[in-house]
């Protein structure tokens, strides 16, 4: 059965043992490292934050075992709060390619759209996923060329909610 509920901090090791899986979009730097921003802090920050509109981050979970995870955290420049970046999305290898990751991503749209969110952003590191992403209704905004200094890009994305049709958001909920 599956079922989606709030980051626990027992979630933690089995969250990021699912992002080492991958290295492309989750570098052993990003996941573990204590610095400000990486997937360590951003889970310890949002635990400790216990804000709504702060941030929040949620695990799936299928017969009671982390599959997947994803986070939202407002964008620190503010904008009256209307403004939430998404973070760390990630699904078990076993379990993609069965609508999940498209799943949680419906799930923290709705989530955010209760605390009236305008505008959804995020960052990616490859192009399947700039893909993955359209056809969720999210528009590319920009390629950052040599983000890491490392000759490869990231992608910055965005999704307008308040602006979606009740059409398109009923086409991007099927
Ligand atoms: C990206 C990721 C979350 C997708 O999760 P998933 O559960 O496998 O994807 P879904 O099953 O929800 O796919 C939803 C739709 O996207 C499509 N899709 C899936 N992966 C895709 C890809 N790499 N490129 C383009 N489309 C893709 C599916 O075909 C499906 O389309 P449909 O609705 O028309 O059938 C998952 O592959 C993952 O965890 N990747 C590694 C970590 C990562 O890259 N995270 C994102 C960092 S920003």
């Amino acid at each position: 059965m599956l079922k989606i509920r709030k980051l626990q901090k027992k979630d933690i090791k089995e969250i990021i043992k699912i992002m080492t899986g991958f290295p492309d979009a989750y570098s052993k730097d990003y996941i573990s490292s204590t610095r400000r921003g990486s997937i360590k802090w951003i889970l310890s920050y949002i635990l400790s934050c216990d804000d709504i509109f702060n941030s929040e981050s949620f695990v799936l979970l299928s017969n009671d075992k982390i599959i997947g995870h994803i986070a939202y955290m407002k964008d620190i420049r503010s904008f009256e709060g209307k403004v939430y970046e998404l973070r760390a999305l990630a699904i078990d290898k076993e379990f993609q390619g069965k609508g999940y990751g498209k799943r949680l991503i419906k799930y923290i749209e709705n989530e955010l759209r209760k605390i009236k969110t305008e505008i959804i952003w995020m960052q990616t590191g490859g192009k399947d996923e700039v893909l993955y992403y359209e056809k969720l209704g999210y528009k590319l905004l920009c390629e950052w060329e040599n983000y890491w200094g490392d000759g490869k890009s990231r992608y910055v994305m965005l999704k307008n909610l308040k602006y979606a049709t009740a059409k398109s958001r009923q086409k991007f909920n099927n």
